[in-house]
């Protein structure tokens, strides 16, 4: 998929490089990106958007990814960025995105990230909580200022995914409820609070999401609450945010549907809702971030060591593992993979593949068919452009890999790989500990 491709030396070939060059230049583990294809799944929705002439922003989620040169690849893209943590934000800023389009998000901003965001004059806040109103309203007032909000809504749409990363419903951290009347009260105190510019609502059901039936659902809610709302309170909601999910393939049995269907299913229940309640149809917001760089990711890894279990399994370890891609390990996330130096040799093997931490649960994939793995080989996993750099750790201390861009034959170094000194850099040998002499 993508600009993927083996090339006539049987190697695997991504935004016209030879990974096997890539390896050789930036070594390994390697996050590679193809940049056409997250170009291509950025102007999907836009065009998606654009067609139904309606208002619209596709806000990029940059918790999937986020380093700067990836905030300049939203921005050129006509995309808004969604972030939930000053270190998000301070990588966007730092990159130059445009702070009017930045939507800060999270279930705890505390006062410093508040006031950074603030400073920076962002477009929008998507206030979670009662707390979180009070304290936004208070530290806007000390500066003067106005600020454009949305609320959360919990919706009590339960998406079929997994269950940590699914947030619609109910019983989440997430949002003012909307079935017990709190989202209702929270409108109210937000229509109270001067400092305050209230556009309307925001609702995520999850992630990984393979059906538009849940988002149909959530569209539901959110209208006949809006409505319930402008009777009563006689406000009207300029804007109306849908929030990500949106799902993609990782292995042959996942069906995720063309971006262009999820928005269209939003779009037409939100025209088909707010119109026959005669309400002015509002602009609306989206914030895919796995469907923007999920599938444009690989990461590159060096075979090691193996260990072959007689009757029961092999075991082919990489340089890499829970560190790079904690996924399988915490969601059970399943992987495709291929050796990227001999991709056009037919399997032969059956393997497990291990990585390189201490600890059991580290293993990327389980049961795939290879041709006879050896040590030296390249393994290529795909569809990893998502939560995998952006999840990265420093477990046993193992340096986190480079990211490069990768386009019309051309790689850029996004991310340095850590250096040892990176590794150490934060720790300090109090002087009591210091070796003598
Ligand atoms: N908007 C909000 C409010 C979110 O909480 C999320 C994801 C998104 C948008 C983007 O969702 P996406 O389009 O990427 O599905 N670490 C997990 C995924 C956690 C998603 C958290 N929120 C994983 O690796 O699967």
């Amino acid at each position: 998929h993508g600009t993927s491709r083996i090339n006539d030396k049987g190697h695997l070939e991504i935004g016209g490089c030879d990974v096997t060059d890539l390896a050789k230049e930036f070594g390994t583990p390697l996050y590679i990106v193809d940049e056409a294809l997250v170009r291509q799944r950025a102007q999907e929705y836009v065009a998606a958007f654009r067609e139904t002439g309606l208002r619209f922003q596709v806000a990029y989620a940059s918790k999937a990814f986020c380093v700067m040169a990836m905030c300049r690849l939203a921005e050129e893209e006509g995309m808004s960025l969604d972030v939930v943590s000053d270190g998000e934000l301070y990588t966007a800023l730092q990159a130059g995105f445009p702070a009017e389009r930045i939507h800060f998000h999270g279930n705890n901003k505390t006062p410093e990230e508040i006031e950074m965001a603030l400073k920076a004059n962002i477009g929008c806040f998507v206030v979670d909580n009662f707390v979180e109103l009070q304290l936004l309203n208070a530290i806007a007032a000390d500066h003067g200022k106005q600020v454009n909000i949305l609320l959360r809504v919990t919706p009590g749409v339960e998406a079929h995914t997994h269950d940590y990363i699914s947030t619609g419903q109910q019983d989440s951290k997430f949002g003012f409820d909307i079935g017990n009347g709190t989202a209702f009260e929270a409108v109210k105190t937000a229509l109270g609070l001067p400092q305050l510019k209230l556009l309307g609502v925001h609702s995520h059901i999850g992630s990984q999401i393979f059906e538009v039936e849940g988002f149909r659902m959530a569209v539901e809610k959110v209208a006949a609450f809006s409505i319930e709302v402008r009777a009563k309170l006689e406000a009207t909601f300029p804007v109306i945010n849908l929030g990500g999910g949106f799902g993609i393939r990782y292995v042959e049995g996942d069906k995720p549907l063309p971006l262009g269907t999820y928005v269209k299913a939003i779009t037409d229940a939100i025209i088909g809702e707010f119109t026959a309640a005669d309400y002015p149809l509002p602009e609306i917001w989206v914030e895919p971030g796995r469907s923007i760089v999920g599938d444009a990711g690989t990461t590159l890894y060096t075979v090691g060591t193996s260990k072959d279990i007689p009757g029961v399994r092999k075991y082919v370890a990489v340089d890499g593992g829970m560190t790079d891609n904690p996924r399988p390990a915490l969601y059970e996330s399943k992987y495709e993979a291929v050796l990227a130096n001999r991709a056009k040799e037919t399997a032969e093997e059956v393997v497990s593949i291990a990585g390189k931490c201490c600890e059991s649960g580290d293993m990327l994939i389980w049961d795939l068919n290879l041709p006879k793995v050896q040590s030296g080989d390249l393994l290529a996993v795909f569809c990893t452009g998502a939560y995998n750099y952006a999840m990265a750790s420093n477990y046993n201390r193992i340096r986190r890999p480079a990211v490069v861009f990768v386009r019309d034959g051309q790689a850029d170094l996004v991310v340095a790989r850590e250096s040892y000194d990176n590794i150490v850099g934060n720790d300090l040998i109090p002087a009591r500990l210091r070796k003598q002499g």
